[in-house]
């Protein structure tokens, strides 16, 4: 796993992210330097992680490291206190190596590599996730001291990516299952289960913690200790979405209330990704070509457009935009200089690779930009810098991190920019941090 490194800014009180992207991007103009480049906000991460304390006081974050796997990022989360779920031997290594104990670890993927497994119990992670028979026979024995937690299917239609097409018993099978693993002296200590990324219907996790219950039932009468319930990920990463985190951790406490009463003393965790990181990056992309349409002799002496324009950026569906190109999302950009009331022409956005899928956005409207100019997206911590690929010889682009101050008072802004500032100074980059 490729991992990135930079700079670290500490921002002065009153000034945002976005600030230090325009700063950044006024050095650009004056380099030359035409890189696409992310600033990243570990002051934004801190602050989801106070919001997620206070929604839902029940549930611990195991911080879903497949997201976004940046060292900074998973450092932060581990000196906030929150766990891990690895879905592999390379995020198991990446968040031990970080000192994170193994009890804060889930090895949250139902069909692992046998070899995966074995450097899981080397690594002292027991907590492991299943939906089959096999893993079951697999698990009993590479590591037969595994504490397993049953996957369940969720009707997770209501998510942008369903994830129950591929993971999850069906409550039929459980009975089969959960019997399987006391034969094969496998401990079964719990059940999980995930809505789908970005789910916008929130009874999708009240149904769910409702089959949960009915699991931990017939997991009892078998002879296994239940003790885990994991209510996965899912949670939206922005407040733009159809249904706030609110709203969702709203109607998970009040069914967590019915099925697992605190009386119950059944440890609850989740391993929320998106909700995490979503809105801590802001990507800036630099336009490298441009086409009028139709052609026409005016236009192509930089005349002003007549129907539409192609855009041609720097980072794309194979890059950055991966998560969003794999469903066909239309990404909103934003020019970096806009004037008021210049006309809007239908656009498109295009990534620098040579394949025609290679699109970041199908339909928008802007203001006609030029060569060299800046486009800005908001919201890309998600599958972003994790899923890009190298194809066609470009790469992820760089990331400033930096620390907003504008965190809540009552936490005392000084006390949690240095918990994130500390978690810098730990990683194994010199002179990573600059003090402005
Ligand atoms: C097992 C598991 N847990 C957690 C997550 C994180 O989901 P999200 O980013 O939607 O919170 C995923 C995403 O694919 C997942 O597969």
């Amino acid at each position: 796993m490729e991992i990135f490194q930079s700079q670290v800014t500490l921002i002065q009180e009153k000034t945002t992210a976005l600030d230090l992207m325009h700063s950044k991007l006024e050095q650009a103009s004056l380099s030359g330097d035409e890189d696409a480049f992310y600033v990243a906000d570990l002051g934004d991460i801190v602050k989801k992680h106070l919001r997620w304390t206070t929604a839902l006081p029940r549930v611990q974050p195991f911080y879903a490291v497949k997201c976004n796997p940046m060292e900074a990022v998973v450092q932060t989360l581990a000196r906030l206190g929150a766990g891990f779920d690895c879905a592999s031997q390379v995020e198991l290594e990446l968040v031990r190596g970080m000192g994170v104990l193994p009890e804060r670890i889930i090895y949250a993927n139902p069909c692992k590599q046998t070899s995966h497994i074995k450097k899981a119990a080397s690594l002292g992670v027991h907590t492991m996730t299943f939906d089959n028979e096999e893993e079951l026979i697999k698990v009993a024995r590479a590591h037969p001291n595994a504490k397993m937690v049953l996957r369940i299917a969720t009707a997770d239609s209501g998510s942008m990516f369903p994830i129950s097409i591929k993971f999850g018993a069906s409550l039929e099978e459980c009975g089969h299952l959960l019997k399987v693993a006391r034969e094969l002296g496998v401990e079964v200590i719990g059940v999980s289960f995930h809505v789908g990324s970005n789910s916008s219907d929130p009874h999708c996790f009240s149904e769910s913690i409702a089959n949960a219950r009915g699991v931990f039932d017939l997991g009892a009468d078998l002879g296994h200790e239940m003790t885990l319930l994991d209510i996965g990920g899912g949670f939206p990463g922005s407040d733009d979405f159809i249904v706030t985190f609110e709203e969702i951790a709203k109607v998970i406490n009040q069914s967590l209330e019915v099925h697992f009463p605190a009386e119950s003393g059944v440890n609850i965790i989740a391993e929320p990704g998106r909700y995490y990181v979503a809105t801590a990056f802001t990507l800036a992309v630099n336009i490298i070509g441009k086409k009028c349409l139709p052609w026409n002799k005016d236009t192509f002496r930089g005349e002003e457009c007549a129907k539409s324009v192609k855009y041609y950026i720097n980072d794309g569906g194979f890059g950055s935009f991966a998560d969003i190109f794999h469903c066909y999302f239309n990404q909103k950009a934003v020019p970096y200089k806009q004037s008021v009331g210049q006309p809007l022409y239908s656009s498109s956005v295009w990534g620098p690779t040579c394949t025609a899928e290679d699109l970041v956005s199908n339909q928008t409207e802007l203001p006609e930009l030029q060569v060299g100019d800046w486009l800005i997206f908001e919201n890309m911590g998600a599958y972003t810098v994790s899923q890009g690929t190298n194809f066609n010889g470009f790469s992820i682009p760089r990331v400033h991190f930096c620390i907003s101050s504008s965190l809540p008072l009552d936490f005392g802004d000084e006390n949690v920019c240095c918990l994130a500032v500390t978690a810098l100074e730990d990683s194994v980059v010199e002179g990573c941090l600059i003090m402005k």
